[in-house]
């Protein structure tokens, strides 16, 4: 460590991926500890991802973060709550001044606190020149936001809930490879700017008030040993079925809820019938939605030209990212 370390003004920088869940996560068992209700598998992608700078500086009174080039003082208490899990238990009270680029757009259900925490769980651990093993970074990264802790690593990852009333089991582990499965990403843009309702607080009122939302808990056991197995297997077909299915209870949990939480426009459900209408032409490719309207759809590499021409046409699609998938967070 490094006492030392920090109040000279450690130094640290890494890069994390976005990642989106095939299997989703939507709910909390406890939230202090931010440990989910249920467990979730995700893809890490490598063309989206965060990179954060962070300095521990002796002379700040206070945490500070710039996220694009703008003072975010309104995220700083999370923030600090996540460093400090790293500075009490080495006695460091050094604050620190965290600079964050999202090469995407933040807050529109891109995954930007899945990709922000990680990449500042692994700066930070730089800075403070600590050497943490895998699985506590991506415990550290939970407590900042519950899907970050799948993005410390590549590739296809699982997340487990845990049962421990620490929390000690709720982290995020490989399944397999980015290399293994080379799926693509194509993620189609249907509206601008940040949205209205965070999950945090979007997941928080489906559990306390949506009749599916039982449901929804109960059957993610299933479906993550149905993903887990087609994943295994690479079997593509298997793999849509489950994650559509998934992705479709979660939204429909998360439409029953009072206020209704309905994340989609227009062009979502065009976007949605446009990849079901291709995968039953025999194109390999699958949607998933997370708590916005953008629709990523998921194929197979030599899929990727006929997807985007597809999606590009579909009105209301303003833009098409792509990308690949990626590494787990590492240090820049
Ligand atoms: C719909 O990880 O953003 O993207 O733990 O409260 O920060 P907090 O929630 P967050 O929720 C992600 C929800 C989701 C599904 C998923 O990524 O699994």
């Amino acid at each position: 460590m490094t006492t030392s370390n920090a109040t000279r003004g450690g130094v640290g920088n890494a890069r994390a991926g976005a990642n989106f869940a095939l299997i989703k996560y939507w709910g909390k068992a406890d939230a202090v500890l931010n440990t989910p209700a249920v467990g979730s598998i995700s893809i890490t992608l490598d063309t989206l991802y965060t990179d954060t700078e962070i300095v521990f500086d002796a002379t700040l009174a206070r945490d500070e973060l710039v996220l694009n080039g703008k003072r975010r003082d309104e995220d700083v208490d999370k923030i600090s709550a996540c460093l400090d899990l790293l500075r009490k238990p080495r006695g460091v009270t050094t604050r620190a001044r965290v600079t964050s680029r999202n090469n995407f757009p933040t807050g529109a259900g891109l995954a930007s606190s899945a990709s922000g925490f990680a990449a500042l769980v692994r700066a930070a651990e730089v800075a403070l020149g600590l050497n943490l093993t895998p699985r506590e970074r991506s415990i550290v990264a939970r407590q900042g936001s519950g899907s970050a802790a799948r993005s410390i690593f590549g590739g296809f990852v699982e997340m487990y809930a845990g049962t421990a009333s620490d929390g000690s089991d709720s982290f995020a582990e490989p399944l397999l490879a980015a290399d293994a499965w080379p799926l693509e990403v194509v993620i189609a843009v249907t509206a601008k700017g940040e949205k209205e309702i965070g999950s945090r607080s979007g997941m928080t009122r489906s559990a306390t008030s949506s009749p599916y939302y039982p449901a929804w808990v109960a059957g993610q056991t299933a479906d993550l040993a149905t993903a887990r197995v087609a994943i295994a297997a690479r079997d593509f077909a298997a793999l849509a079925d489950v994650a559509e299915h998934n992705c479709l209870k979660m939204h429909a949990a998360a439409m029953a809820t009072q206020p209704p939480l309905v994340y989609w426009n227009g062009a979502t459900v065009e976007c949605l019938h446009a990849v079901r209408r291709l995968r039953a032409d025999g194109v390999p490719v699958f949607f998933t939605i997370d708590a916005g309207p953008q629709v990523k759809a998921v194929c197979e590499p030599g899929a990727r030209s006929r997807v985007e021409a597809v999606l590009r046409d579909v009105p209301g699609v303003l833009d098409l990212l792509t990308s690949r998938l990626g590494p787990g967070a590492e240090p820049t």
